[in-house]
């Protein structure tokens, strides 16, 4: 599925800061996003900031357009899905109303032929000026959606209307204003950001927050591997994609993730702590430094076994291949779930091959975690975009269909909201 392409336009105001973060989280719902800095913008935030978290080049003057010749600033206005200005300052605002195009940014908006979203930031007595009020009325009634600012205590001392939306409900009227249901590759191909619901829910002062704010979650992905001696090493198949969709999926709830991931060859998706391991003692142990935590899913496949103490390469011998001495990995989930400080919530993988909803129900007994999601392994699951999962919970088993793995993460990050909203 194409992604879609926003083109965000930023005014030069204090709050252009935090449309940094809007990119992050636009980037993180699967979208693509190209910026547009004015002089003033480019006083706040630098435009190289932009180009590193958009990975596109950012343009500030209608003159560093290249192309000129092929129209560029009408090209760069046309490619773009949706145009969102953030901040719009009262300025931006004034001279979109009134269709200047004296900079790119104004040029880019009176030349678009796509809908545009405005989140303003202004200090309060502009956004209550008559002037400001007739602008935006004019732009509503030209059919751009201005969004209402937020109240609250700004930078300047003053308190009232005029504060920026916060980025994760500007998202979301991104989201609204798209119609769209954004389930694409974020950052590489590898990885597929879940659909970006942006649960929201009230806060005590009215303004809207994340499912999943304030929640940190544990996450294991990947394989381990198990050193056979200072060159080899024994490993699965695992390739770490539906660990690393439910970290994304988490994040983009607002939880702080800490993925522990086993050797893969993948992007780490936007806000997501990551702490790199090799073998199942390491996870074990970077597991163990990670807690205390609200909720674990332990996603990584573990391998069983380690070889135990060759230190040197094996030679190859007149005396046939070697035999490897076995011993047992610690069993990370089975001890997490056995500690008394545990997540309240501790989620495990079973991967079988066969009888699938029965071997999960013994492991989720056998482990002591709270769920198992099970799936089967027999088919191209390992490194596949697709998986077909059973959750067995305390309750019963509930069957998923055939889904992307993207998708599979997306359910599961909202029933573990809906899980930690319980009361207990
Ligand atoms: O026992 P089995 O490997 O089938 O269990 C799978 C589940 O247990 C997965 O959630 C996996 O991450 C976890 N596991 C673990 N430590 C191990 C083995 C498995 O955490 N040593």
């Amino acid at each position: 599925m194409a992604s879609e392409r926003i083109l965000l336009i930023v005014g030069g105001g204090i709050a252009a800061y935090k449309a940094c973060e809007l990119v992050r989280l636009i980037r993180g719902a699967g979208m693509s996003v190209r910026c547009v800095l004015t002089e003033g913008a480019a006083h706040f935030v630098t435009p190289m900031t932009f180009a590193a978290l958009s990975e596109q080049p950012v343009h500030t003057s209608l003159w560093d357009l290249k192309d000129e010749a092929e129209m560029g600033h009408i090209q760069l206005s046309r490619q773009a899905d949706l145009v969102v200005v953030c901040p719009g300052t009262a300025d931006l605002i004034a001279r979109m109303a009134n269709g200047h195009a004296d900079d790119l940014a104004t040029t880019l908006l009176l030349a678009t032929d796509k809908p545009v979203l405005v989140a303003p930031a202004m200090n309060v007595r502009m956004w209550t000026h008559p002037a400001t009020t007739r602008n935006v009325a004019q732009l509503r009634a030209d059919g751009v959606a201005v969004l209402e600012p937020n109240e609250g205590p700004m930078a300047c001392g003053e308190y009232g209307p005029g504060r920026l939306p916060g980025p994760p409900a500007i998202l979301a009227a991104i989201r609204e204003k798209l119609g769209a249901n954004i389930s694409t590759p974020f950052v590489s191909s590898e990885v597929e950001t879940p659909a970006l619901s942006v649960s929201t829910s009230l806060d005590t002062n009215g303004g809207e927050k994340p499912r999943l704010a304030g929640r940190h979650i544990l996450v294991t992905a990947g394989p381990t591997h198990e050193p056979i001696d200072p060159v080899r090493y024994i490993a699965n198949r695992s390739s770490g994609k539906q660990g690393y969709a439910i970290a994304a999926a988490l994040a983009a709830l607002g939880a702080r993730v800490t993925l522990v991931s086993g050797p893969v060859e993948l992007t780490t998706p936007p806000g997501v702590d990551r702490i790199d391991v090799e073998t199942a003692r390491e996870m074990a142990a970077a597991v163990d430094a990670a807690l205390p935590a609200d909720a674990a899913v332990m996603v990584a496949a573990v391998a069983d076994w380690r070889v135990e103490g060759v230190d040197q390469k094996i030679k190859k011998g007149a005396g046939g291949p070697p035999a490897l001495a076995l011993v047992e990995n610690p069993d990370i989930l089975a001890s997490l779930a056995a500690r008394t400080d545990r997540p309240g919530l501790v989620i495990g993988f079973a991967a079988e091959t066969e009888r699938v909803i029965d071997h999960a129900i013994a492991k989720r007994a056998r482990k002591g975690a709270d769920w198992i999601l099970a799936n089967d392994v027999s088919g191209d699951v390992m490194g596949g975009d697709g998986n077909h999962v059973h959750i067995v919970t305390r309750d019963g088993v509930e069957s998923w269909d055939q889904l992307p793995k993207a998708e599979v993460a997306r359910r599961l990050a909202d029933r573990i909201a809906d899980e930690l909203a319980r009361p207990h």
